[in-house]
């Protein structure tokens, strides 16, 4: 593939950019300097840098996100900065999207894809894909909050629709870990409000049979590697 397109491929902005970057001597291939747009190479293992910043060559990017508190999942936020803002430009640049929404003051794991197909099977309600909250409650847990969680609660806002943990564990007195399936608007908050209790501070910490890494730090970003993503599918087994 020509270095234009290819860089172009990777987010670094349009054919026009790209084209100057090069020419301007801010691309190098095996630390030389490539200032020939059009030179050829192959994208297998293809290792590159731009303004001494080192990338590979991936036709799809698939990422995970430690979110911090205090930031919207979108791109157009409207009171705390965006996600995408934790992300270096070039991943913008292709237009990588969350798959699903955590609220503003949930914290933990959120993947990332510009895949499409991968974002609609993994977003979509139809896998039934479970994910693990652990949960900080107002009032002390009651055994009959857990059962109500596991039951089926009818959600406050939404009469007739009723929405049940797959799984409930208690940690301590004001802490439970949460299994749900679906994904509603703030669920997991109408969930336990339904069930007389409040969420105090909530935290991801599955997506499927993945596990937030306790290496990645809040706000740390990393790429899925082919193991993360044999994890991710491990809860279908
Ligand atoms: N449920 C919520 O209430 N908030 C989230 O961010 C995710 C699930």
């Amino acid at each position: 593939m020509q270095l234009e397109r290819l860089i172009h491929s990777q987010g670094f902005g349009s054919r026009k950019e790209c084209r100057e970057l090069i020419r301007a001597g801010l691309v190098t291939v095996n630390g030389e300097i490539v200032d020939n747009p059009r030179e050829d190479f192959s994208t297998a293992n293809f290792r590159f840098a731009v303004d001494d910043e080192e990338w590979e060559f991936r036709d799809k990017a698939y990422l995970m996100l430690h979110k911090p508190p205090g930031f919207e999942c979108s791109h157009a936020p409207q009171f705390h900065p965006s996600i995408y803002t934790l992300f270096p430009y070039p991943l913008v640049g292709r237009e990588i999207q969350s798959i699903g929404r955590l609220d503003q003051d949930t914290t933990g794991l959120l993947l990332f894809s510009d895949d499409g197909q991968f974002i609609h099977v993994w977003s979509s309600g139809k896998k039934q894909i479970p994910k693990v909250y652990e949960v900080t409650t107002k009032h002390p847990i009651t055994e009959s909050l857990l059962k109500t969680l596991l039951d089926g609660v009818e959600l406050n806002d939404e009469p007739g629709v009723i929405v049940a943990a797959s799984a409930c564990e208690q940690g301590s007195e004001h802490q439970l870990s949460l299994t749900i399936t679906e994904g509603k608007y703030h669920l997991v908050k109408r969930m336990v409000a339904a069930a007389g209790n409040r969420v105090e501070a909530l935290h991801r910490s599955h997506v499927g049979g993945l596990r937030l890494p306790a290496d990645l730090a809040e706000g740390k970003w990393r790429w899925l590697s082919d193991e993360d993503l044999v994890q991710l599918n491990a809860w279908q087994a």
